[in-house]
């Protein structure tokens, strides 16, 4: 019975792009296949993000509530259009939460650093973000789909 559901699921997963690491592999994270320009654009906001939460530790550090909001508010989730609609498809839905999540975040990361100019919540906010890269890192891995 553990079986067929485990069978199930990843029948499913398989259908919407993603599928379980090979079980021959230590890697458990789930793959997510794309072509060789979405793993780049998926790629290319990655490193977007942890340029984006240096700038925003260096605001907080320097006393720059200003610098922390502009840095965030440009990942938030106006950052997050432009993407094609085959990737939006490729990607799982609970990804795609998490990234929305993520983007949710900056922006209220923004708004507060305006309102409040707290360098102490700044920071705190900068850690709870956080552990939605930790998490979806924990889930997934891009590989190339085969053409
Ligand atoms: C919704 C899921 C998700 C979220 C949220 C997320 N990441 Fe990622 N990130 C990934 C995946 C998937 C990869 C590719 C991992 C792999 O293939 O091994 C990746 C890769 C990266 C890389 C490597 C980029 C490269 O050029 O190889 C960096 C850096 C990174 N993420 C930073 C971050 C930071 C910082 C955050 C939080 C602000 C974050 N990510 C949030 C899913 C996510």
């Amino acid at each position: 019975m553990k079986q067929l559901k485990l069978m199930i699921i990843s029948v499913l997963l398989t259908l919407t792009g993603v599928t379980t690491a090979d079980s021959d592999s230590v890697d458990k994270r789930q793959t997510i296949h794309l072509d060789d320009e979405e793993r780049n654009i998926v790629l290319t906001e990655m490193r977007t993000f942890l340029s984006t939460i240096q700038q925003i530790t260096q605001g907080i550090v320097n006393e720059d509530l200003g610098k922390v909001s502009s840095a965030a508010k440009a990942m938030g989730n106006d950052a997050s259009g432009g993407v094609p609609l085959s990737l939006i498809f490729k990607l799982p839905f609970d990804f795609k939460l998490l990234a929305a999540d993520t983007h949710q975040k900056f922006d209220q990361i923004a708004l507060d650093a305006d309102s409040l100019a707290d360098r102490d919540h700044a920071l705190e906010q900068v850690a709870v973000l956080m552990q939605n890269c930790v998490a979806c890192h924990a889930l997934y891995r891009i590989e190339l789909e085969d053409d």
